[in-house]
């Protein structure tokens, strides 16, 4: 079976739950897990939340909406960022275990480095919920929670493709960039990209002038904007002196500023370019025609489904889950709760947005 192959298992009752603090409705649909029921824990238990760094918006609110959900739902959280790296976030996450938290909700910086930690909360008796970024070679996570990052790999590619064909012909020339190689969804994002792209590549419709098609060519490092402008300069003076570039695979919002901010350095007409996340930067761009399209995989969800399943386990019924067959992390398909991501280009921006305060404004 591919790793990350996507596929959700039928859903069946609706559950929603109005996060008072912004009044969003979870859409969320589930069906029972399998497996024996958790040991419940009382109002008023600690919860562990180790957030990565705050490379995009959606991180920094993240924190904002598990400190008041949490509270609201009659919980003590203990939210901490990791902003000086995974060494920081191996620490955060021992001290949470020794404070006694009952579950431990984690967005990795590396999932793949947490081994030790994940055993230690295994150990104590700990329910680990992976957030957003799966976590990865351990049997120590008993359910992942995000927005499908395969499905949101493949509507960046197709929105690639999209964009393009609204300005002409092909074929068409194309680059690739991913995120931070420490980040398991960066390789989830650009597999399903590449599932709608690859097909194009091998029949000439897109033409990567650069040559650089494999995931470790088009990573960087940390999400840092810096790195991808950085990468963009080189490209375009190694490969575009005559050639145009049609269109950028961005993997996230403040990548694809990055990439058009270089663009727009070399004087070149700005290409089709994708992104994700709905950063409020990358709305406005949007709408004044500059980036194409991004990602809303709205946060306010993917926290109340994430507190929803400790809710699930703090009555001692087993959480609700959608999928049993996607998430593969190396040791065991993890259970998962599958949000499903919405692309948004100009033309749907005011429908996608229309309940957000924030962004709907930019739409108007
Ligand atoms: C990913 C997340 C994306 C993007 C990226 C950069 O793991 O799923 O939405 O924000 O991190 O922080």
């Amino acid at each position: 079976m591919r790793k990350f192959a996507k596929s959700f298992a039928t859903v069946a009752a609706i559950s929603a739950l109005a996060l008072t603090s912004c009044g969003r409705e979870d859409p969320g649909t589930g069906t029972e897990g399998g497996g024996e029921a958790a040991a419940g824990f009382e109002e008023g238990a600690a919860i562990g939340v180790a957030l990565p760094q705050k490379t995009s918006e959606n991180w920094v609110l993240a924190e904002k909406l598990f400190n008041e959900g949490l509270t609201e739902a009659g919980y003590e959280p203990s939210v901490q960022f990791a902003n000086g790296g995974v060494s920081e976030q191996q620490n955060q996450i021992s001290s949470m275990i020794t404070n006694g938290v009952e579950v431990l909700v984690v967005g990795a910086i590396d999932g793949a480095q947490l081994g030790t930690q994940l055993q230690q909360a295994a150990d104590a008796g700990i329910t680990v919920i992976a957030y957003d970024r799966l976590l990865t070679n351990t049997e120590n996570v008993e359910y992942y929670v995000a927005y499908d990052n395969f499905q949101v790999g493949e509507l960046q590619g197709q929105a690639l493709l999209d964009g393009m064909a609204e300005r002409g012909e092909g074929p068409y020339n194309i680059e690739l960039f991913a995120g931070s190689p420490d980040d398991a969804n960066a390789q989830v994002f650009f597999d399903g990209a590449m599932s709608i792209l690859q097909p194009k590549i091998d029949d000439g419709t897109l033409n990567v002038v650069s040559g650089q098609t494999e995931f470790n060519q088009a990573v960087t490092q940390g999400w840092e904007a810096g790195n991808a402008q950085t990468r963009m300069d080189t490209l375009l003076t190694g490969n575009y002196t005559s050639e145009e570039l049609d269109g950028v695979l961005s993997p996230n919002d403040t990548l694809a500023r990055a990439i058009l901010t270089s663009v727009k350095a070399s004087g070149k007409e700005l290409p089709v370019v994708t992104g994700q996340d709905s950063e409020i930067e990358s709305v406005k761009s949007i709408m004044a025609d500059e980036q194409y399209s991004t990602i809303n995989k709205d946060t306010r969800n993917l926290v109340a489904q994430a507190i929803t399943m400790v809710e699930g386990l703090a009555s001692g019924e087993e959480p609700e889950i959608n999928d049993t067959e996607s998430y593969d992390n190396g040791v065991k398909v993890v259970p998962a709760y599958l949000l499903e991501p919405q692309i948004v280009t100009k033309e749907n921006a005011a429908d996608a947005y229309a309940d957000d305060p924030t962004l709907s404004e930019l739409t108007k």
